[in-house]
């Protein structure tokens, strides 16, 4: 990842690079004005030439022929009408300038974007966006090539600062750090294959953040598991030669270490192949992707451990795979899950609610301030909402206009969907508490009722995270989303 600290108001010597905005109609901001001194007119006569350029997506390299300093190069940057600024279109802004940035193979980038306050934003709001933005952009997945000769050389970036906003940019950037790293690995787990990224393998990873950031971390095995008679979570895994796990990661943080925590649980299916209902051949390879849910309670859990924000925060993660075999769950079958309830088993690929809903009925014994589970869990999700949105469920309205205020604010959002009571009719089954399955019609909605059934004792939000975990086609590979809307989630929390 990039290196972004905060640097000073204007260029420091050994930069190469900077990037500076320029507004619809010609206007310079102030970074470009300075440029336009440094280069004796060049950036003003830039925007004369192109009345284009200020044009939100209008970009332009201009090169410092005059060569006064040692910046050599302006990345001029269009940022549409002054006060139209919107956080979206500084994040495209931002990220475009990053490639024409890199392509001139720097070793320093002054950016001044992040002076360019977006409507209803501050200083730390925008520079923790530009950092994040930053970070995500510079993200490669290497591991599993045969090692390069030789390392990336990715330039480091100084956001522009001045003495009355440094304390503002620097929080803000620690932020942005934080989220981007968070993401790194959410990023990397999720694109880790199968094969590699095992229940085990996830296991140790949260053990390894557990080191760096001295958190407990506790790692169930089968046995304890079969002990809490989470024998839901455990009819998944028994097809497998990868055995289940249950990951409990505990950051205590709040100034009262008694606080109620907030509990965040990830659906960790290392590989989901359907089970006995098989799913088709067709990208089953995205299926690797399925413990996205998993691996973004882990990069949040990183991302606050980094902040280290005020607030007691457990991650839940329930991780098997999901495996075709003589000794598999068959269409029918009926199991007991923790909670007591009894599942009738009609279809082997709705799995990830059968090793949620243990790990959900688990949680209880923290007396959680909040519980919110993130899940791959429905195709039916990606029909309804794209990949656009996270599919949002709560029975709280206030729990859920929280969730989305804060997937507005880190530009990850979510949707909400409803929880009806009459849509529990779907479950019903003739021979066990419940079905896993509730047929065709809304098919997300039924899983999250599903996943109801066992949140009574706190207050619960669900997200379905089918369509936004990863990208599929040319540029396949994990997103880090919803690490973002979490984050800001517990930033909220780690101050209200
Ligand atoms: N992991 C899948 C959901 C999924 C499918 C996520 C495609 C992203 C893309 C989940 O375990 C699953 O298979 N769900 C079934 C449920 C059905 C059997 C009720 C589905 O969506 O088809
Ligand atoms: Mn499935
Ligand atoms: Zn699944």
């Amino acid at each position: 990842m990039a290196k972004v600290t905060a640097g000073g108001p204007v260029p420091s010597k050994n930069t190469q690079v900077a990037v500076v905005g320029v507004f619809e109609g010609g206007e310079l901001s102030a970074a470009a004005q300075r440029a336009d001194l440094d280069t004796e007119g060049l950036i003003s006569a830039a925007t004369k030439l192109d009345k284009g350029l200020g044009k939100p997506g209008s970009l332009r390299t201009v090169l410092n022929t005059q060569q006064a300093g040692s910046v050599a190069a302006y990345v001029v940057v269009g940022l549409g009408k002054p006060g139209d600024l919107t956080a979206k279109a500084l994040r495209k802004a931002t990220d475009s300038a990053c490639t024409a940035a890199a392509s001139l193979k720097p070793k320093l980038v002054f950016f001044s974007l992040n002076q360019e306050l977006p409507k209803g934003q501050d200083d730390e709001t925008t520079a923790a966006l530009v950092a994040r933005t930053i970070g995500e952009h510079f993200y490669s997945f290497s591991a599993c090539r045969k090692q390069d000769e030789e390392p990336l050389n990715l330039p480091a970036f100084e956001l522009a600062c001045t003495k009355s906003t440094e304390k503002e940019v620097t929080a803000g950037v620690a932020r942005g750090n934080a989220v981007a790293l968070g993401m790194q690995l959410t990023r990397d787990l999720g694109n880790l294959p199968g094969n590699i990224c095992t229940p085990a393998y996830l296991g140790d990873t949260a053990k390894a953040l557990g080191k760096q950031y001295k958190l407990s971390v506790e790692v169930l095995d089968h046995k304890q598991m079969e002990s809490l008679g989470m024998f839901s979570l455990l009819s998944v895994g028994k097809a497998s030669n990868n055995p289940p796990k249950l990951i409990v990661a505990k950051y205590n943080g709040a100034k009262n270490p008694k606080d109620a925590p907030v509990v965040l649980v990830g659906k960790g299916i290392t590989f989901d192949t359907g089970g006995i209902s098989l799913k088709p051949g067709a990208n089953m390879d995205e299926m690797k992707y399925d413990m996205c849910g998993a691996a973004s309670v882990l990069g949040t859990l990183k991302a606050v451990a980094e902040m280290k924000l005020p607030v007691n925060l457990i991650a839940v993660v329930p991780t098997a795979e999901n495996m075709p075999a003589g000794n598999a769950s068959k269409p029918g079958d009926i199991v007991v899950s923790m909670s007591g309830q009894t599942i009738e088993i009609l279809n082997t690929d709705a799995e990830g609610r059968l090793i949620l809903c243990d790990a959900l009925t688990y949680v209880e014994r923290f007396n959680p301030e909040v519980v919110v589970d993130v899940a791959t869990l429905t195709g039916a999700c990606v029909v309804a909402l794209g990949h656009v949105n996270s599919g949002l469920f709560s029975p709280d309205d206030d729990l859920a206009d929280e969730i989305m205020s804060a997937g507005k604010q880190a530009l990850d959002t979510a949707w909400r969907m409803p929880l009806d009571e009459e849509y529990h009719e779907q479950l019903k089954s003739n021979f066990a508490d419940m079905a896993n399955i509730g047929g065709p019609p809304a098919g997300s909605v039924t899983a999250a009722c599903f996943l109801q059934k066992y949140t009574k004792a706190y207050p619960w939000a669900h997200l379905d995270i089918a369509g936004t975990a990863w990208v599929s086609g040319k540029a396949k590979g994990a997103s880090g989303r919803p690490v973002p809307l979490l984050t800001e989630f517990v930033i909220g929390r780690s101050e209200g």
